[in-house]
């Protein structure tokens, strides 16, 4: 066995990504923004492990409950191809100042990221160029933990109508 250098069984894996490659993603799909009642347009994209990206925009329809966030689109986008292992979300919108994703949102993210047992970055952008660069677990502290049951939700949510 040689001595004096050691070698990496277990190299940590890096992904090489471009946040600007991301970022552009956002922009583009933004202009496909569905949005009849809000008029405001927001555009998500979503890195996996691999690299891949899948982006998704905002959709409304008169039914208010049944618009859907471009986080959650993006998400489902990435779902629909067979991609759970997200890495980063990029987040733009018409918004002169960054917009951050809502907790509905944050939810639906960090409970990916438990089962990954990692964190998912977020990246907003506003029109200004301002960006900020935060994460699923800085933002959403009060998620459900991992091991909640369906009944804990629904208690919880009665005890909140109450
Ligand atoms: N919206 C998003 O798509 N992402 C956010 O982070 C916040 C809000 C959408 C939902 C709705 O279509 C519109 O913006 C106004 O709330």
């Amino acid at each position: 066995m040689k001595s004096g250098n050691t070698i990496d069984q277990k190299p940590a894996t890096s992904i090489h990504w471009d946040m600007n490659k991301l970022l552009e993603a956002a922009r583009a799909v933004k202009e496909n923004a569905s949005v009849p009642l809000s008029r405001f347009r927001v555009g998500a994209s979503v890195l996996v492990k691999g690299g891949e990206i899948f982006e998704g925009c905002n959709t409304e329809c008169l039914i208010p409950v049944l618009g859907v966030c471009a986080e959650r689109n993006a998400i489902n986008h990435a779902l629909i191809h067979g991609r759970n292992d997200f890495l980063a979300v990029a987040v733009v919108s018409d918004l002169y100042a960054p917009l951050l994703p809502c907790g509905t949102c944050l939810q639906y993210m960090q409970e990916f990221a438990r089962q990954q047992s990692r964190d998912i970055l977020i990246i907003a952008e506003g029109r200004s160029g301002e960006r900020l660069v935060t994460s699923v677990d800085e933002l959403f502290r009060g998620g459900f933990p991992p091991d909640t049951t369906v009944r804990e939700i629904q208690e919880s949510l009665r005890w909140s109508q109450d």
